[in-house]
């Protein structure tokens, strides 16, 4: 039995911050697009150098691209038990082919982490990614941290969440990637999750959908 889990909803509603932490308690493993396409950008690969230029105005790698690098990690023996998509789909003939990929044989819990667009363009603002392990981090009250509270690494910052670029990728979430709650809505297996809550709050309510829907227990 696998557990295969998508957490949709839009930049900033926290879906890299709970992927690892519902990926760890079910043993499976948290595949993130966004992550895998900026790591072909740092490698400096065909994929990459395409992907920057798509990423930093804040639009959408083709579908047929994406479709591929999914269908390809999926394959991996370690998603064998399942998986945590982070990114992916964020449109309707992604969500179609993941569909296809799942051949009508596998559930797939849905989760959208809903939270108002002012929390997401404020939350944007002060994210800052860790270079030495990876952590995201925000703040809620006053400036951005600026060392990594886990590691002590230096922070960076997302050149896609500068505040011209947010509005753009806002702009197309709206058009690309909101339509998939209706895709979604009607099935067993989707819930909405108020994304606008501490942290920990949205970690034990998405637990909770997927601990109800999935058709497997967790294992830690
Ligand atoms: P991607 O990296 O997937 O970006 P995104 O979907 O825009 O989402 P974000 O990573 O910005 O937000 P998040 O929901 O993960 O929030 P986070 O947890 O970091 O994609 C980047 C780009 O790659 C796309 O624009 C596109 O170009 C391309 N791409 C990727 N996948 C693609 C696909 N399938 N098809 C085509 N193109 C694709 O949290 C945000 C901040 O809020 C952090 O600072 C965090 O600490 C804070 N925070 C989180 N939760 C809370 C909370 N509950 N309360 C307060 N603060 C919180
Ligand atoms: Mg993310």
């Amino acid at each position: 039995m696998q557990l295969n889990l998508v957490l949709l909803g839009p930049p900033g509603a926290g879906k890299g911050t709970q992927a690892g932490g519902l990926a760890a308690a079910w043993d499976i493993p948290h595949i993130s697009t966004g992550d895998m396409l900026r790591e072909a950008v740092r490698a400096g690969t065909e994929l990459g150098r395409m992907a920057q230029t798509v990423i930093d105005a804040g639009r959408l790698v083709n579908d047929e691209i994406m479709i591929g690098i999914v269908r390809e990690r999926m394959a991996q023996p370690d998603a064998m038990s399942g998986f945590v998509l982070d990114g992916f789909p964020r449109t309707l003939p992604q969500a179609e082919a993941l569909d296809m990929l799942l051949d009508g044989c596998h559930t797939l819990v849905v989760v959208d982490l809903a939270v108002p667009d002012a929390e997401l363009i404020r939350r944007l603002s002060k994210r800052r990614l860790c270079t030495g392990c990876g952590l995201i981090l925000g703040a809620t009250k006053g400036d951005p941290p600026t060392t990594c509270r886990e590691c002590g690494g230096v922070l960076c910052q997302r050149i896609d969440d500068r505040e011209e670029v947010v509005r753009e990728r806002l702009h197309v979430y709206r058009r690309s990637t909101q339509p998939l709650l209706d895709y979604y809505g009607d099935r067993s297996t989707f819930r909405a999750v108020d994304g606008a809550q501490s942290p920990d709050s949205v970690a034990a309510a998405a637990a909770d959908v997927v601990e109800a829907l999935a058709p497997v227990r967790r294992s830690a």
